[in-house]
């Protein structure tokens, strides 16, 4: 008697159905270069995606001057940052997406700091 018992087979087929269902339900976000983590990219998500998507947020290519000034035109036109939430955004944004900063690399523009 070594038959092996069909309705494992049959449990088997069910639960890996089950999980693939499952792993596709999670879904695998296919975007490229996501936005750095921090403070800054939270605030930018909860304030700045009324009027016009993150997106056009995060492919703005302004200098270290241009992103405060940027942000306080914004504020003006209804965007809801305190004092420090500004602060906050400001140097993400400087941070990480200045043209003259880091992605861009000191020989970009010969605005060395000396
Ligand atoms: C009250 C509506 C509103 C909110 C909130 C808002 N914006 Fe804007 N934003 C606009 C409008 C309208 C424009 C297009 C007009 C323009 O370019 O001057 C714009 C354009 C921009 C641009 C492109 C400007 C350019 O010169 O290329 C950037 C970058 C930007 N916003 C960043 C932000 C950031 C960062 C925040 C959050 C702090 C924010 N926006 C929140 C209304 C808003």
């Amino acid at each position: 008697m070594s038959r092996t018992r069909p309705y494992r087979l049959v449990l088997t087929t069910a639960a890996a159905a089950m999980i693939g269902a499952a792993s596709l339900a999670a879904g695998m976000p296919q975007q490229a270069a996501p936005p750095p983590a921090g403070p800054g990219l939270d605030l930018v998500n909860e304030r700045c995606g009324f009027c016009h998507t993150t997106n056009q947020v995060f492919a703005a290519r302004k200098t270290s001057a241009e992103w405060p000034a940027i942000v306080q035109s914004m504020i003006d036109r209804g965007a809801e940052l305190s004092p420090e939430e500004q602060k906050t955004v400001n140097d993400y944004l400087v941070a990480h997406y200045a043209t003259d900063k880091a992605a861009a690399g000191p020989a970009a523009s010969g605005a060395a700091a000396h």
